[in-house]
This record gives structure tokens, sequence and C-alpha cells, in this order.
């Protein structure tokens, strides 16, 4: 791919690399932003089950909240968009801990950060790159895996982002998931988040959600077009139909050679000596 193609679609702020989606302008103001108490963040790294955490989450509360499109994505206008909206905002974002606007941790707003196996997210985010015309063109598993290790992949290194938010796992207001979590055992999980968020679920309501949140469900829901179109996570398609590939636990052993097994289990357990997970 010509670097000037990659230019149009990537750049840098603080050292991230961003899709030019996230404008300049908007990547700067975000430390002003006006935070409200009862905001709910919905907090990950890129291909870690995001979609399917605000499935939950939207059928948790049912009518009473606006999901957003994650906070960094957009321009200027955004903001003002957001600050328009009246009723609870649930607010996705791939931030990273240090970047996100100081006032969602100033006035303790909820935060649920959903994790997945770096391996399986890193399977994930390539298809994503070689199917998403929005993003750089990858020519192979091999080259991706090593931007993937290199950081060199839209919001970053995994390994920086998820340190980030570990270091704030244990604060009250903030939830830590993982995607593994929720395939084992998804209606602990949805009582989980119910009691995080206060909310009184019954037993019925939970089985509910867990059948609508349901993988087949979603992804045919996408087919029939019957997803709601405001409920635009990833903003980066249009194409719903490239969110819901797999949704399968350890299917990155259906592409890591044993060698990239190994620099990957090397490079992790270096950069993760200091995570107590
Ligand atoms: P795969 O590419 O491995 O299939 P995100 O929403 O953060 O972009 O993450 C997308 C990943 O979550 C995709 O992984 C997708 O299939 C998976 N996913 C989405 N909905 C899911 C669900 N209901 N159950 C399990 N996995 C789901």
């Amino acid at each position: 791919m010509s670097s000037s193609r990659e230019e149009e679609l990537i750049h840098l702020f603080k050292g991230i690399p961003f899709t030019t989606k996230s404008s300049l302008e908007l990547l700067n103001s975000l430390d002003a932003f006006d935070a409200r108490e009862d905001d709910v963040l919905l907090v990950s790294y890129p291909k870690s089950g995001t979609h399917w955490l605000a499935r939950v989450l939207t059928n948790l509360y049912s009518a009473q909240v606006t999901l957003t499109s994650p906070i960094e994505f957009g321009d200027i206008s955004r903001l003002e968009e957001l600050n328009q909206l009246t009723s609870k905002r649930l607010i996705p974002t791939h931030l990273d801990y240090n970047m996100l606007p100081p006032n969602f941790k100033n006035k303790k707003c909820k935060m649920i950060y959903i994790s997945r196996n770096p391996k399986d997210t890193a399977v994930s985010m390539y298809h994503y790159y070689r199917d998403n015309p929005n993003l750089p063109t990858v020519d192979s598993w091999t080259d991706f895996f090593d931007l993937f290790l290199k950081g060199d992949v839209v919001c970053g290194s995994w390994f920086d982002h998820f340190l980030s938010w570990e270091e704030h796992a244990n604060d009250k207001n903030i939830l830590f998931l993982f995607y593994e979590d929720m395939k084992k055992d998804l209606p602990k999980i949805v009582e989980k988040i119910s009691l995080f968020l206060g909310l009184n679920v019954s037993e019925n309501d939970i089985q509910d959600i867990c059948k609508k949140s349901s993988f087949s469900m979603m992804k045919s829901d996408t087919e029939k077009e019957k997803s709601d179109p405001s409920n635009t996570v990833c903003v980066l398609t249009s194409d719903k139909k490239l969110i819901f590939r797999k949704g399968a636990v350890g299917d990155w052993k259906n592409h890591f050679t044993p060698k990239q097994n190994r620099r990957f289990e090397e490079i992790f357990n270096e950069k993760m000596k200091l995570s107590k997970m």
C-alpha cells in the first residue's frame, strides 16, 4: 500500500495511531469534554467484544439510554452533539486510560472495561483490517502479526492499553470484564453488570438479555438489517457483517505458527510482568 494512502487513513495523536475519522481537532478537545455523573463508559481495545457488551447494556437499560458512537470518532461537532443529548448516555471509547477526558475520572462515572485474549484480538483485528477499506491494507497475517506486536495498529499497543486500565481495575467505579468469561457464563456476567450499575433485573430478564445478545441473534439481526443504525459502536464501516465474524475463543490457533506463538508469549511475558491479572 502506498504511504500516501496510509496517511489519508491514519494519523498519530500523542504517539498513538488513530484513523483520520477521529479529527485532530476533536482529539485535542477531548480534555474539555463535559462528562455527566450518570454517563456510563464502555471501554475496550478494538475487537474485544465491544458490540456484544453494548448489546447487553442497551438491553439492560431498555429505552432509557442513548448508545452513542465512540467519543473519539468524528469531528469537533461530536462534542456538541453529545452535549445536546438529554437522555442518559452510554458512551463507548477505545481511548487508553491516560487519554480519557479527566471529567469522567473526576465525576467518578461508571466505566466497564472489556478485555479479550490478545491473540484472538489480533486475529479478529487482522480480518477487520483485511476486509475494511477504511483501514490500511495488510498483505498477510505475517505482516499484521508484526504490526500488532509493535503497536503499529489503530489504538496502538494492546499491552499499553490493557496496562493503563488495569492500574485502575480496583477503582470502585470501574468494572473489568473478559470476553472469555462472557462466552463461558453470560448470565453470570449480565448479573454482575446489573449489580455494578445498580439495576434491578429478574432472572427472566437475564435469560431474555442473554438470548438477544447471542452471537447468532446479533449476526442474524445485522443480516436482516434489524439492528438499529443509530447504535453505531463501530463507525469505521457501514458493513456490520464485518463485525460478526466467528465470535469464538481460540481462533488464534488457526493463524499463529508455533514460532509466532513463542514470540508472542515472550513479548507478552515481558510486557505483562507487572500485571496482576
Ligand atoms: P471475531 O472477529 O473473533 O469473530 P468488537 O465489537 O470490539 O469490534 O469485537 C468484535 C469481535 O467480537 C468479533 O470477533 C465478533 O465476532 C465478536 N462478537 C460480536 N458479538 C458477539 C457475540 N454476541 N458473542 C460472541 N462474540 C461476539
